[in-house]
C-alpha cells in the first residue's frame, strides 16, 4: 500500500511549489535586506515549508519555533487555540516573520499574532504558503502568500490528515473513502 494510492487530485506539484518558494525566499531577502530577521516556524505542519524557505533566503536570518493546537484527528477548527511549545528566546525589538502552512479560519494566525504583537517585536509578519480567503473568520494581514486555494482540504509538503500524508512532496486533496 502507498500513501499514492489514497490521493484524489494533486492540486499543486512539486516542481510549482519548488518555484513558488524560492521566490519567496527572494522577495524576503530584499525586504529584509539589513533586518535580520527571526523566522517563526508554526509546528508541526509548516516545517517542510520553513526549512525550504529559510534556505532560499539570502540574507542572515534566524529560526524558532512554535506548536499551536491543530484540528485533532478531524478536519474542523473548534476555535480552540493553545500554545503547546513556546518560543526559545524573546522576541523583543526582533523583525519576526511568522511562517505558517495554512491560513484557514484564521483563528489560530489571529491568535498568534496578538500574543507575539505583545511581545515588543520590532516588526510582525505573516507568510503563509496557502491562503484559504473563503474560509475567513478574523481578518488577520499575510504579507507573503505562496498560493490562494478553494475550500479544500489539503494534505503533503507537511500537512496532515490524521497525523498522516505529510511525507508526500506535493500538496493534494485525498479521496473521500479516506475519512470514512
Ligand atoms: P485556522 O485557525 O482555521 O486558520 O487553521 C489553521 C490550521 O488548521 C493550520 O495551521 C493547519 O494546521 C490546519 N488546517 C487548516 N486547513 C487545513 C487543510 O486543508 N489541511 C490540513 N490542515 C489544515
Amino acid at each position: 500500500m502507498s500513501l499514492v494510492d489514497d490521493v484524489e487530485e494533486v492540486l499543486i506539484p512539486e516542481e510549482v511549489l519548488r518555484a513558488r518558494v524560492q521566490e519567496l525566499g527572494r522577495q524576503i531577502s530584499s525586504d529584509y535586506e539589513g533586518k535580520q530577521p527571526l523566522l517563526v516556524g508554526i509546528l508541526t505542519g509548516a516545517v517542510f515549508f520553513v526549512a525550504d524557505l529559510m534556505r532560499a533566503i539570502t540574507i542572515p536570518c534566524q529560526l524558532d519555533f512554535m506548536a499551536t493546537s491543530a484540528y485533532g484527528a478531524g478536519t474542523e477548527n473548534t476555535g480552540v487555540v493553545r500554545i503547546l511549545k513556546d518560543l526559545n528566546d524573546s522576541i523583543e525589538g526582533r523583525h519576526v516573520l511568522v511562517v505558517d502552512d495554512i491560513v484557514d479560519t484564521g483563528l489560530t494566525m489571529d491568535y498568534l499574532l496578538t500574543t507575539l504583537k505583545a511581545r515588543y517585536p520590532a516588526s510582525l509578519a505573516v507568510c503563509v504558503l496557502l491562503d484559504k480567503a473563503e474560509r475567513r473568520r478574523r481578518e488577520v494581514p499575510l504579507r507573503y502568500v505562496g498560493f490562494r486555494i478553494p475550500d479544500r482540504f489539503v494534505v503533503g509538503y507537511g500537512m496532515d490528515y490524521a497525523g498522516l500524508y505529510r511525507n508526500l512532496p506535493f500538496l493534494c486533496v485525498l479521496k473521500p473513502e479516506v475519512y470514512r
